[in-house]
This record gives C-alpha cells, sequence and structure tokens, in this order.
C-alpha cells in the first residue's frame, strides 16, 4: 500500500479552520485572528450565515469582513469575547505561540487577551520544541526606539533584523511602528522569562511570544486530519 499523497498546505490550512468553525455559535462575539488560516474561516463563517459579530485583529481582516458582512466591533464596544481564534507561525507543546509574522501581534495579543477562549489553529509543522529559532520572533517597537532595542537584543543573543518590504523600507504596522524580527540560535530558554524581559524594554510595544493565552490549538496534519491539543505543562 502506498502511502497517501500529502495535503496541499492550503488545504490544510483549511480543515484547520473548518473544525474552528464548530466551536462558532450564532450569538457569539469573537475576536478575529489575522492570516491565511483565519481567512478559511472567515468565509466559512460567512458562507454559513453564522450571526456573528468580532473584533478584528488587523485591518487586512477588517477589510476582508467588510467584504464577507460580518459584522465589526471595536474593543471599546465589548467586555469579555465569547471565542478567539487565530493563526501562529509556531507554537510548543505548552502551546506557547509565536505571532506576528502578518505584523499583527499587537492587536492579536490585546483581543486574544479579552477572550474567554483563545484557540489556535495551524498545521502540525509548526509545532516545535523551541520556540525562537526556526521562526524570528517578532517584536513591534516605536520607530525612535529601533536603534537602541536592537542593540540590546543583540546583547542578549538574538540576531536581528529590521522588517522590510523586499529591498524597500521598513514595514509599518497597522499602529505605526516598524518589526524587528528577532532569531535566537538553538531557540528560546523560557518563553515566559524572554516576554517579561522583552516587553521592559523601553521602545518595545510588544513582542510576539503568546505565553499562557492559548486554550487549545487545532493543527491539521499532512493528510487533513485535525488534532486537537491543550497545553502540557512545561
Ligand atoms: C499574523 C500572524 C498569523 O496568525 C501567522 O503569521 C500565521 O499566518 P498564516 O495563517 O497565514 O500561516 O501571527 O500576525
Amino acid at each position: 500500500m502506498t502511502a497517501a499523497e500529502p495535503l496541499p498546505i492550503d488545504a490544510r490550512k483549511q480543515a484547520a479552520a473548518m473544525a474552528a468553525l464548530e466551536l462558532v455559535e450564532d450569538g457569539m462575539q469573537l475576536g478575529l485572528g489575522t492570516g491565511s488560516t483565519v481567512e478559511h474561516l472567515l468565509a466559512a463563517i460567512a458562507a454559513r450565515g453564522l450571526d456573528v459579530s468580532g473584533v478584528p485583529t488587523s485591518e487586512a481582516t477588517e477589510a476582508y469582513c467588510r467584504e464577507l458582512g460580518i459584522r465589526l466591533l471595536h474593543p471599546s464596544e465589548v467586555e469579555r469575547l465569547d471565542l478567539a481564534i487565530d493563526g501562529a507561525d509556531e507554537l510548543d507543546r505548552a502551546l506557547t505561540a509565536t505571532k506576528g509574522g502578518g505584523g499583527a501581534l499587537l492587536r492579536e495579543k490585546v483581543v486574544a487577551a479579552m477572550a474567554e477562549r483563545f484557540v489556535v489553529i495551524a498545521t502540525t509543522d509548526k509545532l516545535i520544541d523551541r520556540l525562537g529559532d526556526g521562526f524570528p520572533l517578532p517584536i513591534e517597537v516605536v520607530p525612535f526606539a529601533e536603534a537602541p532595542v536592537t542593540r540590546r537584543l543583540r546583547d542578549r543573543g538574538y540576531e536581528v533584523r529590521l522588517r522590510t518590504a523586499g529591498e524597500g523600507p521598513a514595514v509599518v504596522t497597522d499602529n505605526g511602528n516598524h518589526l524587528l524580527d528577532a532569531r535566537m540560535v538553538g531557540g528560546i530558554e523560557d518563553p515566559a522569562v524572554e516576554e517579561l524581559w522583552i516587553a521592559a524594554l523601553p521602545g518595545v510595544v510588544e513582542c510576539g511570544l503568546f505565553v499562557d493565552l492559548v486554550d487549545q490549538a487545532l493543527l491539521a496534519d499532512e493528510q487533513g486530519r485535525v488534532l486537537s491539543l491543550e497545553p502540557e505543562p512545561s
């Protein structure tokens, strides 16, 4: 018997999104993540005609929701969200995630922290042992502080690059800031310690480590089967 052909990556993202769709109920106020995996979810919410509203985590998600007719909320209009669903760049067995590959980490973290339940949708290849090596950690900084923050990160052992649009200028986030992509060779030893250390650097707005925020991960494997994971103690 020959092994089945692996599904294309986009079909796997769709499978994870479809699993998350089963968690969405009429009347819910949602946190609406950013990225290609979440786009499948948003399209499915609209196609199913679910009566939900949500806080978008980026201008891109906001624009797509408008196109789809999904009702939008501002964080000031809601005390708690029933459920937030978002993608991730990497996550470990404790379900600590790195996010911000799409540059939306700040609003993503605000929204995740507003939710009763935060669910990550992704593919199984994003589950790794140590964060910060394969996929550099995105850090949002005010442009004025870019150089001193870069120096402090380098002193701590990170390889740091300012995110640019190709050979062009620095990427500007939805909040008017810049992004540093910080790689730690061998991975980050203790993400909780690192999140606090990075957050304490003057000029850092937020970093893409999501510690103790993810309640569940729905991860699609190469055959489109979806594994449901809950945090393992680290
Ligand atoms: C955006 C993010 C995304 O959730 C992350 O980059 C995953 O994206 P995709 O679903 O396209 O793989 O953190 O800031």
